[in-house]
């Protein structure tokens, strides 16, 4: 995760800071609320064995909003455009369509960020609006798309 993360051709699509430690990621995925209790979902993509991505879904805590969730990803610079994203992303909508109850899936993604865009309007995520001055990145403030894909087919209850 250090590694991924923190590589500085990986990290300007994220959120996530630089100077991260193992220490710190680690305690991170520890306290990772995932469980059966909650939609909450943290996964890995492996090669050969090694962690080559990562994905997590954090659903939204207000009763009235438990049926959205926000995603994240990141693929190692080495591993990226061979299919690893797609698979990630692949298991995320699994996961939320077919398992934890999940009918709104959002995330938010930089404007010069192609791959992702190109694997999100792929996948069925459709551009909602632009935050405006979103986040400060390496001295520059930057927008960001925020994009969402709604269950294109809800289970249904069974009829009595
Ligand atoms: C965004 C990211 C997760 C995509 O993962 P990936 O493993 O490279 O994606 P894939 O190989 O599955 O490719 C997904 C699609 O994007 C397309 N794509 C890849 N790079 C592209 C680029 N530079 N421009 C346009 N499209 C691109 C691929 O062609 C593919 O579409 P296709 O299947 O129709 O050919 C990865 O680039 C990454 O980790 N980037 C850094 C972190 C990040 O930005 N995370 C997302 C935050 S919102």
């Amino acid at each position: 995760m250090v590694s991924i993360m923190g590589d500085l051709d990986v990290l300007p699509g994220l959120l996530q800071l630089p100077y991260a430690t193992e220490a710190a990621w680690k305690k991170r995925i520890e306290e990772m609320p995932v469980g059966p209790t909650t939609a909450e979902l943290f996964i890995v993509a492996e090669r050969g064995g090694d962690v080559v991505g990562n994905a997590g879904v954090h659903p939204l805590q207000h009763v009235r909003r438990r049926h959205a969730a926000g995603i994240g990803m990141a693929v190692a610079k080495h591993a990226q455009g061979q299919g690893v994203g797609t698979a990630l992303m692949a298991a995320i909508i699994d996961w939320a369509d077919n398992w934890a109850q999940l009918l709104r899936l959002e995330l938010t993604v930089y404007p010069d960020n192609d791959a992702a865009l190109a694997l999100y309007r792929k996948c069925g995520f459709v551009h909602e609006g632009t935050h405006r001055a979103f986040a400060l990145r390496n001295g520059v403030y930057i927008d960001a798309h925020c994009m969402a894909r709604l269950h294109p087919n809800p289970p249904p209850l069974p009829q009595a």
